[in-house]
């Protein structure tokens, strides 16, 4: 039997923080020999905020060296930057056709958007769950591994997908949404009831970066919100801030949030968050060692991107004739 699809996505937006990292690319990476995977640089959900074009070709770059260095294996999964497969903008269109304006006013992502960019609500901020269901629907993905703030929009993806295949037969593969139980979610070190994100610009001590130096880490580790207590114990609700770090903790050194907790019984938070920073930092020394070895020679790197591109587009253009011969075009 051949494999199940895996297909995921992340926008080559500021550096990727620790969140990505254990919310998403360590899944990616536990799913890498079970399934066949494809993991996307989404450069054409980045536009619908501004971006400098001297920069951006360079944060492309970024996250995809960073996906490799994160430990995913170019050779086993399918890496690559969506606007090289012109197939995803193709297929969003076809799809916006089946897609209603009502559902896309209900995105809570669209209404939060809206508020942050009132200056630019663009329609594509406003399309771009169509975009994201182009995304997966275009490999027959199977399953979406992704943070539980994008459920919403991965629901849509298999409304969407089910609507066509009610009136054309059964031409797209309703996808299944795959959040992890521990760790979707990383919070923001000093604010820890909100996400911690990659496009953090208010506080930079919110974030940490996965090409922060040993230094920085440690520094804002220190800083990390947590409670009077001192007490390190898992109680999202209660203590938030301890229950992130403990979070970042477990999933990174795969010792449980129980144990993790027994580990730091009697002792106080500065010594808790000392070992959490050095976990983060013996986590990130690999992946920014690769990292900079493979930005060292960025021709070698768009080689590997462009055989990413014609890995993926094999597979797009198979579906996007389907899905056009489905609806009649000729
Ligand atoms: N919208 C996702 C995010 O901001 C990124 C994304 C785009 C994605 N296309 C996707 C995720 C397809 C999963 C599948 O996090």
């Amino acid at each position: 039997m051949s494999k199940k699809i895996v297909f995921s996505g992340i926008q080559p937006s500021g550096v990727p923080a620790l969140g990505n990292y254990i919310g998403a690319m360590l899944n990616f990476k536990a799913l890498q020999d079970e399934y066949n995977c494809l993991y996307c640089v989404v450069d054409l959900h980045a536009i619908t905020v501004r971006r400098a074009p001297e920069l951006f070709g360079d944060h492309v770059r970024r996250l995809f060296a960073l996906y490799i260095a994160a430990g995913l294996d170019p050779e086993k999964n399918t890496i690559f930057v969506q606007s090289h497969v012109p197939e995803h903008s193709q297929l969003a269109w076809l799809l916006n056709c089946y897609t209603y304006v009502g559902e896309l006013g209900r995105m809570t992502q669209f209404k939060d958007k809206s508020r942050k960019n009132e200056d630019n609500i663009n329609a594509g901020l406003y399309t771009y769950p169509v975009l994201m269901a182009a995304d997966v629907l275009l490999y027959g993905a199977h399953l979406v591994p992704i943070g539980d703030d994008q459920k919403q929009h991965m629901e849509l993806c298999r409304d969407i997908a089910i609507r066509f295949n009610k009136i054309y037969g059964d031409v797209l593969v309703v996808p299944e949404i795959m959040i992890p139980k521990i760790g979707a979610r990383i919070m923001k070190l000093q604010d820890p009831l909100h996400k911690m994100d990659k496009s953090e610009s208010e506080n930079l001590n919110n974030s940490i970066f996965l090409l922060d130096e040993p230094d920085i880490v440690m520094a804002k580790m220190k800083k990390a919100v947590t409670d009077s207590d001192a007490l390190v114990k898992y109680d999202t609700e209660n203590k938030p801030g301890v229950s992130n770090l403990l979070t970042i903790y477990s999933r990174l050194t795969k010792i449980s949030i129980q144990d993790a907790e027994r580990e730091f019984e009697g002792k106080n938070y500065g010594f808790f968050k000392n070992a959490v920073g050095e976990a983060v930092v013996e986590t990130l020394r690999p992946i920014q060692d690769e990292y900079k070895r493979l930005r060292a020679d960025d021709a070698a790197l768009d080689v590997l991107m462009k055989k990413g591109a014609e890995k993926a587009r094999a597979i797009a253009a198979k579906v996007m004739d389907e899905t056009s011969k489905a609806i009649g075009f000729i």
